[in-house]
């Protein structure tokens, strides 16, 4: 298959994402290359939608049998080749098709973003527990924040893809935070940008104490709902007796 006919049929395959990868690579090469490229990231938007697929028939089943859903939302991304090369980078990697694979882990992400603390974990165990699923590393941010305060979940997951002549395993990184803990990780991420400050020391040590009130609030909802789920199976009970 020639690079015309990538360009082609990639019917679906974002026109931004080819023209960014071919202005940050040397010419020379991308045209040997940017078919695997194209390939492989087409490849991580199946890997992302397989598990939202999963984490989908989770939410069902938990809806119907409990009368609410453990997440709110799910977001998906594939990481933009400008981060990609970015991070290859960065790290001293080569940027080769084959190294983008084998060395990122984060290519493909979704993150999850529940009411509760607990779903978070029940989610985690559901996923953990599917045998077509392996779970190559745990990041407990929730457990042990960051030192800026940072909290969320974060699974490193294999998972399949059925291609047309093979079944491929690719890595997606799974981010499962509360509402409150991505309310905080966004306001952080935008202030970031924010570079010349004029006391950055107080700014970090204010961010990690809304961090900090955050966390305290999501316990407190934790128990709120608890309490209410406790009430809930004490009536049922008043009910059957
Ligand atoms: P990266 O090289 O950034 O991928 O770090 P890592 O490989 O050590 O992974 P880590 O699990 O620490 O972070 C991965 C992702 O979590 C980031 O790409 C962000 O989406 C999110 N994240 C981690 N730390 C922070 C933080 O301090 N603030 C915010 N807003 N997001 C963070
Ligand atoms: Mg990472």
């Amino acid at each position: 298959m020639n690079d015309k006919d990538i360009w082609i049929q990639g019917s679906d395959v974002d026109r931004k994402t080819i023209e960014e990868y071919m202005k940050d690579r040397e010419q020379g090469t991308i045209l040997s290359e940017l078919p695997s490229f194209l390939y492989l990231m087409m490849q991580y938007r199946c890997a992302i939608r397989e598990m939202e697929s999963k984490l989908d028939v989770l939410n069902d089943e938990f809806s119907l049998r409990h009368e609410r859903n453990p997440f709110e939302s799910i977001e998906s991304r594939v990481k933009k080749p400008r981060s990609i090369i970015e991070k290859m980078r960065r790290k001293g990697f080569e940027l080769t098709v084959e190294n983008i694979e084998e060395k990122l882990t984060d290519v493909a992400g979704n993150r999850v973003i529940c009411s509760f603390v607990e779903d978070i974990y029940y989610l985690a165990d559901m996923l953990s527990a599917q045998d077509d699923l392996k779970v190559l590393e745990v990041k407990d941010y929730i457990k042990n924040p960051k030192p800026n305060g940072y909290r969320s979940l974060h699974l490193i997951i294999q998972i399949p893809i059925y291609l047309s002549d093979q079944k491929k395993y690719m890595r997606v990184e799974v981010q499962f935070r509360t509402i409150a803990m991505d309310f905080w990780a966004s306001v952080d991420h935008k202030l970031k940008y924010k570079k010349n400050v004029a006391n950055p020391e107080m700014i970090v040590e204010e961010l990690r104490k809304c961090a900090d009130v955050i966390s305290s609030v999501d316990q407190r909802m934790q128990e709120i709902r608890n309490m209410i789920e406790a009430e809930e199976i004490a009536d049922e009970k008043a009910d059957r007796e």
